[in-house]
């Protein structure tokens, strides 16, 4: 028997699964970090923190599952999307990654869109200049820290600078370099003309290759340190949320998924570069060769109710901890009591910005509608209503480019929520199903690694394979539908009435 390893580096956690080559899980190990958030709108991660944790992990893994190293043939990495990495000449780190949801950029998109065009933009990068974007960090860094900026000579994607550590090599795959804003994302190559609007050389860039493609094989010292092979290839590796559709074999047009991890997002596979010319919703390579697809985000989903929970539910994690239970077992609980529309309060989860459909690095959270009547109860449900109101929009945008999916498979940790996956369903009025793996992004990057292995000659023949469906597909309600989109409607004209607000307060 083969083996690949998934590696999901995200925001919250780094994820190491190990499968066997039908797709069954063997061992799994998780290691958490931190994100800095030093002024509003800010959010940072210490590249190390990454390696520490990819390593300790792998170790485990390998240890735990008594698999001979020389059997784990290849392994794929997914990560976080965007985030900006930049080394000096001798490969060391020279500052803390800026992340996805960092929201800094403002002034640098208008600098990208003013040297580029908007039209332009969107034809060759296939979105707007956005402030989540890697182009704007760069020109962030160029601007505002003109030394560090000086000293630069990599520029990695989160992954891929994991992949550095683990290989040495610098390669990329188109996926995660969609979201940089620097690829020609109909061409799937690097842009000359994005490269020199942002300052920098094209030698900077690593090596663009498809996901599924070999990029190099594990080093001597990754081999050391985690007991890995220095035979076991690394492929491209996925975007999270690419790296995820593959992992629930949503590999050909009509197919669709939501993801609720800390962020967000309604993605829909396309078989060619469908672009939304308003840009509200990103269109980039996908994993799957020759493919693209197109997605809505909401920046702030599970961290909506992650910050609820980090600031106002001490009693809760407490009885959680003495019950044996997960602390969102009693949040969902609680939520439960509440009837639709939570007595007439609304939720906005734009703790960092919003992108689908507003674009708006300024907008911030609001709960509207509070009176004395509300309780906690009531604020956790509001949350979990918002986000699923703020992923319709996403839905929307992908329907008005005739994009309808028929079905929905939901993953990420808001997967679990039964009470959220309800929501999803009869808000979005289609039948839901959860994905059979809790891992996605770590299943869809061992499959990239098992056809780069040659397992299997392609990402839909492994997929056939190695995903397992479970029909466990929620129909909707019509009479909850209904009151979902009243207060859908509602909910809908609260951002427009603020959006001078917003620019206001973040102007202070
Ligand atoms: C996608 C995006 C997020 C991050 C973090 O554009 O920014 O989904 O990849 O998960």
């Amino acid at each position: 028997m083969r083996y690949v390893l998934g590696i999901d580096l995200g925001t919250s956690a780094t994820k190491t699964v190990l499968f066997d080559e039908k797709g069954t899980i063997i061992a799994s190990a998780s290691q958490e970090y931190e994100m800095q958030q030093p002024y509003n709108g800010w959010a940072e991660q210490n590249p190390d923190d990454w390696y520490a944790a990819a390593i300790n992990t792998i170790k485990s893994v390998v240890e735990k599952s008594g698999v001979n190293n020389e059997d784990i043939v290849s392994l794929g990495i997914s990560g976080q999307m965007h985030g900006l990495t930049m080394l000096d000449e001798s490969c060391n780190v020279l500052r803390s990654a800026i992340l996805w949801c960092d929201q800094r950029t403002g002034k640098e998109c208008e600098e990208l869109t003013e040297k580029v065009g908007r039209e332009s933009l969107i034809k060759k990068t296939a979105n707007p200049a956005l402030t989540g974007f890697t182009a704007s960090k760069i020109l962030w860094v160029k601007n505002n820290e003109p030394e560090i900026f000086e000293k630069c000579r990599h520029i990695l994607l989160p992954k891929d600078y994991l992949r550095f550590r683990l290989t040495g090599d610098f390669a990329t795959e188109v996926s995660d370099a969609s979201g940089m804003q620097l690829l020609n994302v109909p061409e799937r190559r690097w842009s000359p003309v994005m490269i020199e609007a942002v300052g920098i050389k094209e030698e900077y860039l690593p090596k663009v290759y498809e996901s599924p493609e070999i990029t190099g094989y594990i080093n001597e010292d990754a081999a050391a340190k985690t007991g890995l092979s220095t035979k076991t290839a690394v492929v491209g590796g996925a975007g999270d949320n690419a790296a995820a559709a593959v992992g629930m074999g949503v590999v050909e047009e009509g197919k669709a998924f939501t993801t609720i991890g800390t962020s967000g997002v309604v993605f829909a596979h396309t078989d060619s570069p469908v672009i939304d010319p308003a840009g509200r919703v990103h269109t980039f390579c996908c994993a799957v060769p020759g493919a693209w697809h197109v997605m809505g985000v909401t920046q702030g989903a599970g961290l909506s109710m992650q910050w609820f929970k980090n600031n106002f539910c001490y009693e809760e994690k407490q009885e959680a901890e003495k019950q044996g239970k997960d602390v969102y077992q009693l949040t969902d609980a609680m939520a439960a009591e509440i009837k639709i529309g939570c007595d007439k309060l609304l939720y906005l989860p734009y703790l960092m910005g919003e992108r689908t459909p507003h674009l708006d690095p300024d907008c911030r959270g609001v709960f509207f509608g509070l009176s004395a009547i509300h309780t906690k109860a009531h604020f956790i449900r509001a949350i979990l209503e918002g986000v699923t109101y703020s992923l319709y929009d996403c839905l929307l945008v992908l329907k008005e480019m005739n994009i309808s999916p028929k079905a929905m498979l939901l993953c990420g940790g808001g997967a679990r929520s039964k009470i959220w996956k309800g929501m999803i369903c009869d808000t979005f009025d289609m039948p839901v199903e959860t994905s059979k793996s809790a891992e996605a992004p770590a299943l869809g990057v061992a499959i990239l690694a098992a056809v780069g292995a040659e397992i299997y000659p392609d990402v839909k023949t492994a997929c056939s394979v190695m995903v397992e469906t479970d029909d466990n597909s929620t129909k909707p309600n019509a009479e909850n539908t209904k009151e979902y989109h009243a207060y859908h409607s509602v909910y809908s004209s609260v951002y427009p009435a603020l959006k001078d607000n917003y620019k206001a307060l973040a102007s202070l």
